[in-house]
């Protein structure tokens, strides 16, 4: 019988067999295929473009200077949005959640979003200050994967950031409460409309739940896919005083 606790993930449930506690995921109910969306999904490819090399031996010590690199190749690429990460984060149950975000700079340490501190992903961050940011840029068939420590900036950071942007994203600030329910769409059009002319009027305006969000990644993979998947995964890690690097099979 298994006694391991019921930590890991489930195998979806099945009624008449499941009664015992699982470490992984449950098996998932018999249910008919989606048949349009099979034929959809078998007609995709990825990768019908000539894909760069990847040479691992050729890269710096530290990841950010590698992600600087690629992030620069991505934009002459001319990947689209290639600076729309997801964000993953957890709750304080532990569970998974994810969305997408926009980088808003990097220093020599870290990668900086920005976001409200009491939308879900703020309140997740304060629980669980740990985070991770998946880049994909199909163009060049290359993903970069980091995981770390969140920490808050400064206030006078986010601010500053805040004003550096558009009067629409000011005022998207402005009307606030991400996340929260909303009644119905007239709510937000009345506190979108009021925000916009707030955001004329008072450039300088304060949005105290604007939060710049830094990212200290302990681990950064890159990946680069190969048309005969022997994708190159390059993986760094950072230890005492520096980082080491290793390969990973695809
Ligand atoms: C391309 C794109 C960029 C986005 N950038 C941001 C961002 O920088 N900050 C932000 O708070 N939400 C951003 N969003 C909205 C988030 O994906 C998400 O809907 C919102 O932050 C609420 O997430 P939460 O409920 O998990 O906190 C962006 C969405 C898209 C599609």
């Amino acid at each position: 019988m298994d006694t391991e606790p019921d930590t890991g993930p489930h195998s979806a449930p099945h009624a008449e067999t499941d009664s015992a506690p699982h470490a992984g995921p449950h098996s998932a109910p018999h249910s008919e295929p989606n048949s349009e969306l099979e034929t959809l999904l078998r007609s995709l490819r990825v990768w019908d473009t000539e894909l760069p090399a990847f040479d691992p031996e050729a890269t710096p010590e530290a990841p950010l200077p590698l992600f600087t690199q690629w992030f620069a190749a991505a934009v002459a690429a001319g990947q689209s949005e290639p600076h729309t990460p997801s964000l993953a984060t957890t709750d304080a149950e532990g569970h998974a959640d994810i969305r997408t975000v926009m980088l808003h700079g990097a220093d020599a340490r870290s990668l900086h979003f920005a976001s409200h501190a009491g939308s879900a992903k703020g309140r997740q961050l304060a629980a669980r200050p740990f985070a991770a940011l998946g880049f994909y840029w199909p163009v060049q068939g290359r993903q970069i994967r980091l995981r770390g420590t969140v920490r808050t900036a400064p206030a006078e950071v986010a601010h500053t950031d805040l004003h550096a942007r558009s009067t629409g994203a000011l005022a998207a600030a402005l009307t606030g409460r991400q996340s929260e329910p909303l009644a119905t769409y007239e709510e937000l059009a009345r506190a979108s409309e009021a925000a916009w002319e707030r955001a004329q009027r008072e450039p300088d305006a304060r949005v105290p739940s604007w939060t710049v969000y830094e990212l200290e990644p302990d681990e950064v993979e890159f990946f680069q896919g190969d048309a005969r998947r022997r994708h190159v995964r390059l993986k760094y890690t950072r230890h005492e005083g520096g980082w080491a690097k290793e390969l990973l099979w695809p």
